[in-house]
């Protein structure tokens, strides 16, 4: 039996790759390369020694993936293919309900065909709005404030509704917070197109060189030193929490949420400051004005994931900023 993983080619998805091959799970990816690159699957192979069954292919192709399911042996999905970026979703409504909302339909469509009912969901934490006071509990009222994450919200609520109608499905919506890192080998690791619009992507290009400085949306929050606080994640661990929640899903959880972050929170200038020690290179920042839609401080209640999927994340930031380094170093150019 395999593991079908959507998006694996993705940053996210080729660490979670490259953890189930390494507890040796049969694994079989799908992507249609929207934003990620062949080459990652020869990286995979690199480090784990292993084969990865790939079809390139749209998950909006019901038939496509109605062959895939056909022709492979799957017990469980992954489901991260979508589209992930904010701004963007503000500009381009309908792409991301189309590709977020009709992708997860067409998926769960062809799932419930072949019987197979268990699923792991790439949520965020962003779900969880602006109004609810960090640590975010998986209990708290979730509002969404942009399209992106409203098609999150939307997905936990279909996947909630298709348990309901049929508790023979097993359902983990992982909420993650601000996934940074890569893999130690620096071989995989986040591969952002144009200019990064997340936080750790700029720095490590300012570091190498392709990006002058760095601006620092808001110096005036209610935080330690006025800027924003965010809670980092190494995304291996995050890769190790899914690899948990596949386990938990055999025992039939039903539709649960879990957090996946590790509970501290770092503002931006704490990470700049780490990310130097780590990598003794000096980033060159401005302090500018807020972004639209941030909150001042978002972190996780781990405590739900600890307990019940027995994970917690081990990296720290050293680490974190550590291996970012080593990728962007190793691969100025991305893929
Ligand atoms: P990513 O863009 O690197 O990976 C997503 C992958 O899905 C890409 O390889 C892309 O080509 C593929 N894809 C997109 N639409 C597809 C489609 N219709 N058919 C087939 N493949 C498709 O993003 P990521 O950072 O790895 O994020 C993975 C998931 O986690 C996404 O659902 C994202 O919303 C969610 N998430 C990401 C973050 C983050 O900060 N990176 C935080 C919270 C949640
Ligand atoms: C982190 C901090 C910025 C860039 C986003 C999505 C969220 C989730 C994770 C998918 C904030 C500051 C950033 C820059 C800066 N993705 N910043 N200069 O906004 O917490 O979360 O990614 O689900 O849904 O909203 O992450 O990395 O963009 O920002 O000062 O050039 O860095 O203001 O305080 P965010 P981020």
């Amino acid at each position: 039996m395999s593991i079908l993983v959507t998006g694996g080619a993705g940053y996210i998805g080729s660490h979670t790759v490259v953890e189930l091959l390494n507890c040796g799970e049969d694994v079989v990816v799908v992507d249609n390369y929207y934003n990620s690159k062949p080459e990652v699957l020869n990286r995979i192979r690199e480090i784990t020694g292993r084969e990865v069954k790939f079809y390139e292919v749209d998950i909006l192709d019901r038939e496509a993936l109605d062959g895939i399911f056909a022709q492979e042996e799957i017990e469980s999905v992954i489901h991260f293919a979508a589209y992930k970026a904010v701004g963007e979703s503000v500009e381009k409504p309908i792409d991301y309900y189309y590709n977020n909302i009709t992708g997860l339909l067409t998926l769960t469509e062809v799932m419930k065909k072949h019987r197979v009912k268990n699923i792991v969901f790439s949520s965020s934490a962003t779900v969880y709005g602006l109004n609810n006071i960090s640590p975010l509990r998986e209990d708290m009222p979730t509002s969404a404030t942009n399209p992106y994450g409203r098609t999150k919200l939307m997905a936990e609520e279909i996947l909630r509704d298709i348990h309901t109608s049929d508790n023979a499905w097993n359902v983990a919506l992982l909420r993650y917070f601000n996934p940074i890192g890569a893999h130690e080998s620096g071989r995989i690791g986040e591969n952002p197109n144009g200019i990064p619009n997340n936080l750790m992507p700029y720095i490590t290009q300012v570091a190498v060189g392709k990006r002058e400085k760095l601006s620092v949306f808001g110096s005036n929050y209610d935080t330690h030193d006025g800027t924003g606080v965010r809670d980092y994640i190494h995304v291996v661990d995050l890769a190790v929490g899914h690899i948990k929640a596949l386990n938990k899903l055999k025992e039939g959880i039903g539709c649960e949420a879990y957090n996946l972050g590790t509970g501290n929170g770092y503002s931006v200038l704490d990470l700049v400051k780490a990310f130097e020690e780590a990598s003794s290179v000096e980033i060159r920042y401005e302090l500018t004005e807020r972004r639209a839609g941030d909150v001042a401080t978002c972190f996780a209640d781990a405590g739900r994931a600890k307990k019940e999927l027995g994970w917690i994340a081990e990296r720290g930031i050293a680490e974190m900023c550590r291996d970012s380094w080593n990728w962007q170093r190793k691969n100025p150019e991305g893929y």
